[in-house]
């Protein structure tokens, strides 16, 4: 049996202006993850994809015949064309995962990161982060529409990078570590959705979200510096700045922004949504002095899940991701 993981992640700047080619930021999440075993089935059953999460049982030939190919599936049969071998394999996939499904966690992501990474081994074939970040793309395309294909990329490198579409990723140096309160509304938020909402608004006033695109990347910019020299309050204060901007593009929510306010008055560095927005979940930067009292105060706001995470100081220079070829 082969077994592979994948992280979750959580965007930390720059949502949504990434799909129009600004930056942004993304670093992974390791208290959640997806986990994928692989092992030899019985003879003649084909493949079967057991997502135990979903309650369901997937079978790839019975799924190819409906021509309803689903992510799992697609991503089985993705892997074995990319491993050059056909589907004609009896193998069992069981599929778990602790991420709470579309919320901004990447939880599809990271889903079909652990699923390409546990094919691939079961063949003996280890597959490079950017070779698995490209394969994944094309599944997050059947969830999303149109991705910017950050969330693939920081899933497959664990590390925290600054995106720009179509160009290689970067990692981002930390200089002193970020410590975050991830908080669920409890709203699903779906992604595609709030992608398509965002487009159909920058149709009717172009000139306006291009300018909260720019503003964005701007903001996206100086929080990498910030995050390099370790300025956290100037990285709080840039979170917030990026809030207002979300509110501004129509992707924040009531519930959202009852949760950035209960995380401020309670001495968080910073809080935006992050993600889609209309619900998932919001982010707040915190200190060790506030961060008992922001999560006291989220969880009487309502949040429905607390993660508290850290993104590690790390002393290596950042690299430019080269292998990850543009998506
Ligand atoms: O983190 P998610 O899956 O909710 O993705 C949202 C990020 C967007 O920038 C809104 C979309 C994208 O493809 O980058």
């Amino acid at each position: 049996m082969t077994v592979a993981y994948a992280p979750g992640k959580i965007i930390l700047v720059g949502e949504h202006a990434v799909v129009y080619g600004r930056p942004a930021i993304a670093v992974p999440v390791t208290q959640v993850q997806a986990q994928v075993k692989v092992e030899k089935g019985e003879p003649g059953q084909g493949i079967v994809v057991v997502a135990k999460d979903l309650g369901r049982v997937f079978s790839l030939a019975r799924q190819e015949r409906d021509a309803t190919v689903g992510p799992l599936q697609a991503t089985v049969a993705n892997v074995l064309a990319y491993l050059g071998l056909t589907t004609d394999h009896d193998l069992t996939v069981f599929v778990e995962s602790s991420i709470p499904m579309a919320r901004g966690l990447g939880s599809g992501a990271a889903v079909s990161t652990a699923m390409t990474r546990a094919i691939a081994r079961h063949f003996s074939r280890e597959l490079t982060a950017g070779e698995i970040s490209q394969l994944v793309y094309e599944t997050e395309k059947l969830h999303h529409g149109t991705p910017s294909g950050i969330d693939n990329t920081v899933i497959a490198c664990e590390r925290p990078v600054h995106f720009v579409r179509g160009e290689s990723p970067e990692t981002v140096r930390v200089g002193r570590s970020l410590l975050l309160i991830i908080a669920d509304t409890g709203v699903e938020s779906p992604t595609r959705e709030v992608v398509g909402a965002v487009r159909r608004a920058r149709e009717e006033a172009r000139e306006r979200y291009d300018d909260l695109f720019d503003a964005v990347g701007d903001i996206v910019v100086e929080v990498r510096r910030a995050i390099e020299r370790g300025e956290l309050r100037h990285v709080g204060r840039l979170l917030d700045e990026n809030h207002r901007l979300l509110q501004e593009m129509g992707v924040s929510s009531s519930r959202l922004d009852d949760l950035v306010h209960a995380a401020k008055r309670h001495g968080a560095l910073g809080a935006k949504l992050s993600g889609a927005g209309r619900g998932g979940n919001m982010i707040a930067l915190v200190t060790s002095e506030t961060r008992e009292p922001v999560k006291r105060a989220l969880r009487a706001e309502g949040a429905q899940g607390l993660i508290d995470t850290a993104v590690e100081a790390s002393k290596d220079f950042a690299t430019s991701l080269e292998s990850f070829t543009a998506s």
